[in-house]
C-alpha cells in the first residue's frame, strides 16, 4: 500500500468535481434510498445504517453486517471505486454496554474506560461499523441539560484525561486494523454551556475560559489523534459552530495540527439558515466549507449546491480538495480501501462475552458514587428481611442510559434477579412496587432499599429538565418510607446529578448508581451487599436547589468570596452556600486520613514533587482517588479557587500508609493571560493535596 498522503493526492487528481463533492456528503438509508447514488459516487458515508435494507434483488437485508455489505458493494461499482464510511453512535458500549459517559468519569479511571472503548470498537467494527461518533467531550456546567450524561463532567483534566483514553481506545495503537472504529470527539465546541441548559440553545464564553475550561478535552483528543471531530449544533458567541472558522480552521488546524476531517451535526450545514447567518442552502454550505466543515451530516446542502458554487466562482475549487483530501486521509488511514467489506464470520463476536461482561461489571462498580452512609448502614449486614422497592426494582434496559442503539435489555440481568442471586442465604428479599402496597410491605421489613431515579429517556439529547429534583412522585415516596422509621438506603439512577437535598436529610445511605450499563444489576447487588466497596467520585458538583446551577468547583473568587454566609457576600438568602456535594466526593467502605504534607522547593524551576501519605483508618481495604489542586493565587487575570491537576488511586489494607508523589511541571500552570497567549505567570500557589475539591492539605510554592 503507498502511503496515505501520496495515495489521498493520487487519487484526488483522477476525481471529476461530482465525486469529490459525493465524498463530502453523508446520508442515512431510508426507505426512498436510490443506490444509483452510491453507483455514481455520490455519497462518502452513511450513518446509523441497520437491517431491512430492500435490495435491488428484491430481498430484505437482515443483519447489520449484510446491509452494509450491501451498500458497499454499491459503492464499490462506481467509476474510482472509493469506499464508504459506515458511522454510528457507538457511544457507551455497543453490545455490551458500559456505563454512561458521566458514570465513566466517575471511576476517574480513564484505563478503564480505554478498554470499554476498545471492546465496543471489536464489537461494533464485527457488524461493519467503520466510525464512532464519540468520545461527546463537551464540558457541562449545567446538569439541566439533558446531554451532561454524555460527557466527563465539568473538569477539563478529568475530561482530558478521558477524551484522549477513549480515543485510544477505539482508535487501538493501529487504526487500520479491522476491529478498531475511527473516532469523533464532538460536539466543537461550547454545546455544553447551551443557555438555561436547553438543548440546541446558544452559548455565550468568554475567550479564556473558552481555551482553558472548553477546548482542552478536544486538543487532547487531537494529540491522542482522533480522526474525526463534529462541529456542534450551538451558536458560539454569535458565530454558529458549524459555520465558525475560528474554531474549525484557526485553532484545530492551525494551532493543533488537526489533519482528520470534521463532520457536521445532524442538518447543521442546512440550519445555519435558521440561525440566521445564511440566505439559503447554497450560502449555507459554502460558509460552513469555508469555516472548515469537511463532510455535511445528511442535509445534502453540499451535495445539491457545492458544484454550482464552484462554477459560479463562489467556492474555491480548493477548499472542496482539501476537505476530500481529510476524508480520504482518514478512510486510508483507517484501512477501508484495502477492508471494505464487514468479515461475516466476526459478525458473529458482536455479542457480550464472559470477559466484555466482567470488564462492564467493574467498570460499573467503579463508577457508583457513596454520598451518605450513617453509622455505616452500608453494607447491608445483619438484616433478615429486605424490602426493595422503587421504578428501578426490575430494571433491565432502563439500566443503559441514554444512547443505548445496540444494547438488549435481555442482555442484562434485572435488577431484582442480580439482588437475589447476591443476598446472603439468610436474607430474605422482597420486591414490590406499587407504592402503597410497598408501604405496607414495609412495615415487615428490617431495611428498605429504594431504587429510584430518572429513566433513560429522561437524559440525553434534548431531555432538559427545569427541575432538578426526583422526578413526579418520588420525592413524596421517599419521604413516606422514610417516616416509618426503618433504615433506608436511596439507590439512584440518572444521567445527571439531581438535587437531592430534601433526601439526603431522609435516608442513611445514598449511593449514586447513575445509569450503569448491562452489568450494572450485579454492580449494585455486589457493593449492597459488601463483596466490593464502591469507590467512585463526583465527576461534577451536585447542587443543592436547581436555583443554584450554574455551580461548579473552579470557580473565580470574585471580590466578595464566601468565607462565611454574610450580608454583602456571594449568596443566596434561602440557601447555604456551596454545593450539596462538591466535585471529587465520594465515601467508600473504609475511611482515610491524609498527613504529611509536603512540597519538594519553595520555588519551581521546571518541576516540583508535591506528596502527602494517606492512611486506611477504617475497617476494610479500600480503594482512594487522590486528587491534587493547585490555585494560582495573583494573575493577569483572574484564576479559578481551585483547579485539579492530577489524581492517583490507590488500593490499601486496614492500616495501610502510603506515600503519594504527584509532580507539578510548569506547563500544568499554564492558562490563558490577559494579552490572549498562553502561559505561566510568575507569583504565589497553593497546592492541596485532598480527598475531594473542597478542605484538605495545603503547601504552597512560587513560580
Ligand atoms: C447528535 C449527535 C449524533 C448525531 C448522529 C445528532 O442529533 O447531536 O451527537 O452523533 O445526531 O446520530
Amino acid at each position: 500500500m503507498p502511503d496515505t498522503e501520496s495515495f489521498t493526492e493520487h487519487l484526488l487528481s483522477q476525481m471529476t468535481l461530482d465525486e469529490k463533492i459525493g465524498q463530502l456528503n453523508q446520508i442515512t438509508v431510508g426507505p426512498d434510498f436510490d443506490p444509483d447514488m452510491l453507483r455514481q459516487g455520490k455519497v462518502g458515508s452513511i450513518l446509523n445504517g441497520s437491517s431491512g435494507v430492500l435490495t435491488e434483488q428484491g430481498a430484505r437485508t437482515t443483519t447489520r453486517a449484510e446491509t452494509a455489505n450491501y451498500l458497499q458493494q454499491l459503492a464499490l461499482q462506481s467509476r474510482l471505486k472509493i469506499p464508504l464510511i459506515f458511522g454510528r453512535d457507538v457511544i457507551h458500549g455497543h453490545r455490551t454496554v458500559f456505563p454512561i459517559p458521566l458514570a465513566q468519569a466517575a471511576a476517574f479511571d480513564p484505563a478503564l474506560a480505554e478498554e470499554a472503548a476498545s471492546v465496543a470498537a471489536r464489537e461494533a467494527s464485527a457488524e461493519g461499523v467503520h466510525w464512532t461518533f464519540a468520545p461527546a467531550v463537551d464540558i457541562a456546567r449545567d446538569p439541566r441539560w439533558g446531554r451532561v450524561a454524555e460527557g466527563f463532567g465539568e473538569d477539563p483534566t478529568l475530561a482530558s484525561r478521558m477524551a484522549a483514553a477513549v480515543v485510544r481506545g477505539f482508535q487501538g495503537e493501529d487504526l487500520s486494523r479491522p476491529d478498531t472504529l475511527v473516532a469523533c470527539a464532538k460536539h466543537y465546541a461550547g454545546y455544553g454551556a447551551a443557555e438555561g441548559g436547553r438543548d440546541y440553545e446558544n452559548s455565550e464564553i468568554s475567550e479564556p475560559t473558552l481555551r482553558d475550561i472548553y477546548l482542552p478535552p478536544f486538543e487532547s483528543a487531537v494529540r491522542a489523534g482522533v480522526g474525526t471531530l463534529m462541529s456542534a449544533f450551538v451558536d458560539l458567541n454569535g458565530t454558529p459552530a458549524t459555520a465558525n472558522r475560528h474554531l474549525l480552521t484557526d485553532i484545530l488546524r492551525g494551532e493543533w495540527g488537526f489533519d482528520g476531517f470534521v463532520v457536521s451535526d445532524w442538518d447543521s450545514v442546512a440550519e445555519l439558515i435558521q440561525h440566521g447567518v445564511a440566505e439559503d442552502r447554497a450560502e449555507a454550505a459554502r460558509i460552513a466549507l469555508h469555516a472548515g466543515v469537511d463532510m455535511d451530516m445528511v442535509s445534502r446542502a453540499y451535495l445539491e449546491t457545492l458544484a454550482a458554487s464552484v462554477r459560479d466562482g463562489k467556492v474555491p475549487v480548493d477548499e472542496i480538495d482539501e476537505a476530500v483530501r481529510r476524508v480520504l486521509r482518514i478512510k486510508h488511514r483507517a484501512g477501508l480501501f484495502s477492508h471494505p467489506y464487514a468479515d461475516p464470520q466476526r459478525a458473529a463476536h458482536s455479542q457480550p462475552t464472559a470477559e466484555s461482561r466482567q470488564l462492564a461489571r467493574r467498570f460499573a462498580r467503579q463508577c457508583m458514587v457513596l454520598l451518605k452512609n450513617e453509622d455505616g448502614l452500608l453494607p447491608l449486614q445483619g438484616f433478615r428481611r429486605i424490602l426493595v422497592t422503587g421504578n428501578f426494582a426490575h430494571a433491565r434496559g432502563e439500566l443503559f442510559g441514554t444512547w443505548t442503539l445496540d444494547g438488549r435489555a435481555e442482555d442484562a440481568v434485572p435488577l431484582s434477579e442480580a439482588l437475589r442471586q447476591a443476598a446472603p442465604r439468610d436474607v430474605e428479599l422482597m420486591f414490590e412496587t406499587h407504592v402503597d402496597l410497598a408501604l405496607h410491605v414495609a412495615h415487615h421489613a428490617d431495611a428498605v432499599v429504594l431504587v429510584l431515579g430518572e429513566h433513560p429517556s429522561r437524559s440525553g439529547e434534548n431531555a432538559n429538565v427545569s427541575d432538578l429534583t426526583l422526578p413526579a412522585g418520588q420525592a413524596e415516596f421517599v419521604e413516606a418510607m422514610a417516616a416509618l422509621g426503618k433504615p433506608t438506603v436511596l439507590v439512584v439512577f440518572a444521567g445527571r446529578p439531581l438535587a437531592l437535598t430534601r433526601q439526603v436529610a431522609q435516608v442513611h445511605a445514598l449511593l449514586y448508581a447513575w445509569h450503569p450499563g448491562i452489568e450494572g444489576g450485579a454492580a449494585l447487588a455486589e457493593i449492597l451487599f459488601g463483596y466490593e466497596a464502591p469507590s467512585g467520585r463526583l465527576p461534577i458538583t451536585f447542587p443543592r436547589a436547581t436555583g443554584q446551577v450554574p455551580i461548579y468547583y473552579n470557580h473565580k473568587n470574585s471580590g466578595r468570596p464566601i468565607v462565611a454566609d454574610g450580608a454583602f457576600r456571594t449568596r443566596y438568602i434561602d440557601l447555604p452556600s456551596g454545593p450539596l456535594y462538591p466535585f471529587g466526593y465520594g465515601l467508600t467502605y473504609t475511611t482515610f486520613r491524609y498527613n504529611n504534607l509536603r512540597v519538594s522547593d519553595a520555588t519551581l524551576r521546571n518541576r516540583i514533587t508535591v506528596s502527602a501519605e494517606i492512611t486506611n483508618t477504617g475497617p476494610r481495604a479500600g480503594r482512594e482517588v487522590v486528587q491534587l489542586y493547585v490555585r494560582d493565587l495573583v494573575g493577569s487575570l483572574t484564576r479559578p479557587v481551585r483547579e485539579l491537576k492530577d489524581f492517583q488511586a490507590v488500593d490499601l489494607r486496614p492500616g495501610e500508609t502510603r506515600k503519594v508523589t504527584f509532580t507539578i511541571t510548569e506547563d500544568m500552570l499554564a492558562f490563558t493571560r490577559a494579552d490572549g497567549t498562553r502561559g505561566v505567570e510568575p507569583g504565589n500557589f497553593h497546592v492541596w493535596i485532598v480527598p475531594h475539591s473542597q478542605g484538605g492539605l495545603r503547601g504552597e510554592f512560587a513560580l
